[in-house]
């Protein structure tokens, strides 16, 4: 079985794709949606439990407001059509992200279909809108010492005060579009996720090369710090402080 269960998706080269074809930028946003619809529908397949997509980061609002209205109607537009397939899949849906400076209709529609999937079992489908992994992190930071300020924080702490904390640490992040960075993407859960940069630009994305990537990935060995299995040490966070606890008493001593 896949030890990949929650993957993150940095959606990106949508301006690029309509570029090349001479289209307006808008375009490439209008079928980057479609491709959403295929990817999330193929969830379970994959075998995934978690999928976090990257729809609008905090920086996207320096875009052109004909973009950025385009990529809010696009999101609206996404929930009404989707709705009640999300629901009939047993998909919990969240947004993740400072939501409450979105359009009412947005946050109204984002509410419902949130509400809807409360109790959902299956796929945890999170849409990252209006998202930053810094202004997160700060929002926890602040959360933690309002209701705690003499205690001192732990790295539980933090991780339980992310806006989803359910859908635990990244296994992998896909980013599409051929760039090779973050841009401020779930910078606490991605700290021993895999990366893989993709050339495909998002409209041209499909399930079956996602189902490669998990596939490649799914060879790679994730060592969290220790040597290659293939050596047989240690084996985990126990070790590590035994090692530890010796060490120290050894140049103590
Ligand atoms: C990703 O595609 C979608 C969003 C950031 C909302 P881009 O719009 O960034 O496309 P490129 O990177 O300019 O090609
Ligand atoms: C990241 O893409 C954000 C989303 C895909 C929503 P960007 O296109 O905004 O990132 P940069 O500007 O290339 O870093
Ligand atoms: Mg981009």
């Amino acid at each position: 079985m896949s030890q990949i269960k929650h993957v993150a998706i940095i959606m990106d080269g949508n301006g690029r794709w309509a570029n090349q074809r001479i289209r307006p930028r808008i375009w490439g946003h209008v079928r980057g949606s479609a491709v959403v619809s295929d990817i999330v529908q193929s969830a379970d397949e994959l075998g995934l439990k978690a999928l976090t997509l990257y729809a609008f980061s905090t920086e996207n609002w320096s875009r052109p407001f004909e973009e950025v209205s385009i990529l809010f109607r696009l999101l609206s537009k996404f929930l009404l059509k989707e709705k009640q397939r999300i629901v009939f899949n047993n998909i919990k849906f969240k947004v993740i992200g400072e939501i409450q400076n979105l359009p009412a209709e947005t946050i109204s529609l984002i509410k419902e279909v949130e509400d809807l999937t409360t109790n959902a079992t299956g796929l945890n489908l999170t849409f990252a809108f209006n998202y930053g992994g810094r202004a997160e992190i700060v929002r926890a930071i602040n959360i933690f010492h309002a209701s705690h300020p003499e205690k001192e924080m732990t790295e539980s702490d933090l991780t339980s005060l992310m806006y989803r904390p359910e859908t635990g640490d990244v296994d992998l992040m896909i980013r599409t579009g051929g760039d090779q960075r973050i841009s401020n993407f779930l910078l606490w859960q991605m700290a021993y996720g895999e990366l893989y940069f993709t050339p495909t630009k998002w409209p041209d994305f499909t399930v079956g090369e996602m189902r490669k990537i998990i596939q490649n990935v799914s060879s790679r060995e994730r060592r969290y710090g220790n040597v290659s299995a293939q050596n047989g040490l240690g084996d985990s966070k126990d070790s590590a402080e035994v090692n530890k606890a010796s060490f120290l008493k050894g140049i103590n001593s």
